[in-house]
């Protein structure tokens, strides 16, 4: 203890300048003491792992080209050891020693052996000679449990191999949940066995560009038809990508949206909607049993794929209006005893979470879910400001933050005349990094149930992925250190210095 904080404290004296020529981490990590000397990589360096962190050394050397050694040695090698007992006892810490002649990443956990990687990975990519790595000791771990970014593929469809890269940056950056947005009105986007019609027909638009699409009556053509835009995953690949984010330390949680959002579902399944007619509703009818027969078969199928515990179920933005006047509705809310749609909508959003944690899982959702009363384990994500957020954590429910002011990475960054055509809003770089996710309001108790906060990347705007990219960093890193980082080490100024050798670091990962 006493060691650290004169360490804390040598590193002040040292100053924000040499540190910022040396030590570029971000998120910035909560203990640095740095030392003299380097560790210098030579093409007879190895890593070496303990038998519990095998495959993260293999994915370091993945990832670095350094080769894997199965022999232990203290000398001119990269060790990723288990701690000693009563040494770190938290899984998400990690210690990373560099010396002179070996470096040396302690953690108690998968995920801490992880972070220590990537903390090295970056160091090493960050220097100017990136085999000249500083000795230093670090001792670190993150703020929140939940440290997210959205990807919404229906607007667009992007391919897996961009849906990796994206993980890949954000295990750089130790963002620990994907949240994938795999379905809503542009294009359903995941293959579901029992309705084939969601990928052949509801995946596959007539335009391309979403605006045009928006402009030309929003239909959908037969997949192969000439000019059909669009995409799904198969299951095999959704899986595949579970995988691949889970080597990472990164959980995917998968959006299936209800019951608004919904009109490509109702396009090919018209009998699920009030009208029954294709192309009239956005909204499932809730009146009507098929409705959740259907909801919780692709559900059936979801989590099959997806092994996390929470399964976002939407929830956001339904017009309630065909609701009104739809007989099976009406009758719902009678027989129910329900007060009006609000309460219809919470009866909905209730009785799949019965589903759901009759299969154990989690039910997440938008904070409209807050509307006519929140289900009785619901978490919510708080996107329209922050009072959904408040709201649930007082009534004792948990609280993922994305609100829009802070972290919609659809919004503009810089002046729109000098912009790529944005959704609109206002979100340069600093803002980002003066988000609090902790609302003043929360007492300590109340707060607790702040897991984290959460980017979200809708893409109507974004027929690329090279515009994902730039909407998306270097926002992420200011998020990044919102999250992970002790909130009292934050600094706009310090920060803005480490940043510059990472659009380097980003402008090579192109
Ligand atoms: C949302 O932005 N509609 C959640």
């Amino acid at each position: 203890m006493m060691k650290r904080i004169f360490g804390v404290m040598m590193c002040a004296a040292i100053g924000l300048s040499a540190q910022a020529q040396r030590m570029n981490i971000i998120p910035k990590p909560m203990e640095i003491i740095e030392k003299t000397g380097e560790f210098v990589i030579k093409p007879s360096t190895v890593v070496y792992a303990d038998a519990a962190f095998r495959e993260v050394a293999g994915l370091f050397s993945e990832e670095t080209g350094i080769p894997v050694s199965a022999k232990s040695r203290q000398h001119n090698a990269i060790a990723i050891v288990k701690a000693m007992k009563g040494g770190i006892l938290d899984s998400n810490t990690y210690a990373l020693s560099i010396h002179e002649n070996y470096i040396e990443i302690q953690a108690s956990g998968r995920a801490g052996a992880l972070y220590g990687m990537q903390t090295l990975r970056q160091l090493m990519a960050t220097q100017p000679d990136g085999n000249k790595i500083p000795a230093v000791t670090i001792v670190d771990r993150p703020r929140f449990a939940y440290r997210g970014m959205h990807l919404d593929v229906s607007r667009n469809f992007f391919p897996l191999s961009f849906v990796k890269k994206f993980i890949d940056l954000m295990a750089l950056y130790k963002m620990n949940t994907f949240h994938w947005h795999l379905t809503d009105g542009a294009g359903w986007r995941l293959e579901i066995k029992k309705y084939p019609a969601l990928t052949q027909q509801a995946a596959w638009r007539t335009h391309g560009a979403w605006t045009d699409w928006q402009a030309n009556g929003r239909r959908y053509l037969q997949e192969g038809s000439p000019n059909a835009y669009g995409g799904y995953y198969t299951q095999q690949e959704a899986k595949d990508i579970v995988a691949y984010a889970a080597r990472r330390g990164i959980t995917v949680i998968p959006e299936i949206e209800m019951p608004g959002h919904s009109e490509e579902v109702l396009a090919v399944y018209p009998h699920l909607s009030c009208s029954g007619l294709p192309y009239k509703n956005s909204e499932f009818c809730l009146g009507n049993d098929s409705t959740f027969t259907f909801l919780e078969d692709v559900l059936d199928e979801v989590r099959e794929i997806f092994p996390s515990t929470y399964i976002h179920i939407g929830g956001d933005e339904a017009d309630k209006k065909a609701w009104k006047t739809c007989p099976k509705c009406q009758q719902r809310i009678r027989t129910e005893k329900l007060k009006d749609e609000e309460e219809l909508q919470s009866y909905a959003v209730r009785r799949m979470e019965r589903y759901l944690v009759g299969h154990g899982r989690k039910l997440l959702g938008w904070d409209e879910i807050l509307e006519g009363g929140l289900a009785p384990e619901a978490t919510v994500m708080s996107w329209r400001g922050e009072k959904g957020g408040i709201t649930a954590a007082t009534e004792g429910h948990d609280v993922i933050m994305t609100p829009g002011g802070y972290v919609y990475f659809d919004s503009y960054q810089a002046d729109p005349a000098t912009e790529p055509q944005a959704i609109g809003g206002f979100l340069p770089l600093s803002k980002v990094y003066s988000y609090e996710p902790v609302p003043a309001e929360l007492d300590a108790t109340k707060a607790k149930h702040v897991l984290g906060a959460q980017a979200n990347l809708w893409t109507e705007y974004m027929p690329t992925t090279y515009q994902v990219e730039y909407m998306t960093f270097p926002r992420m890193l200011a998020l990044a250190e919102v999250v992970w980082s002790p909130k009292e080490s934050r600094n706009w100024d310090d920060f803005k210095v480490r940043l510059q050798q990472h659009y380097r670091l980003l402008q090579k990962n192109r």
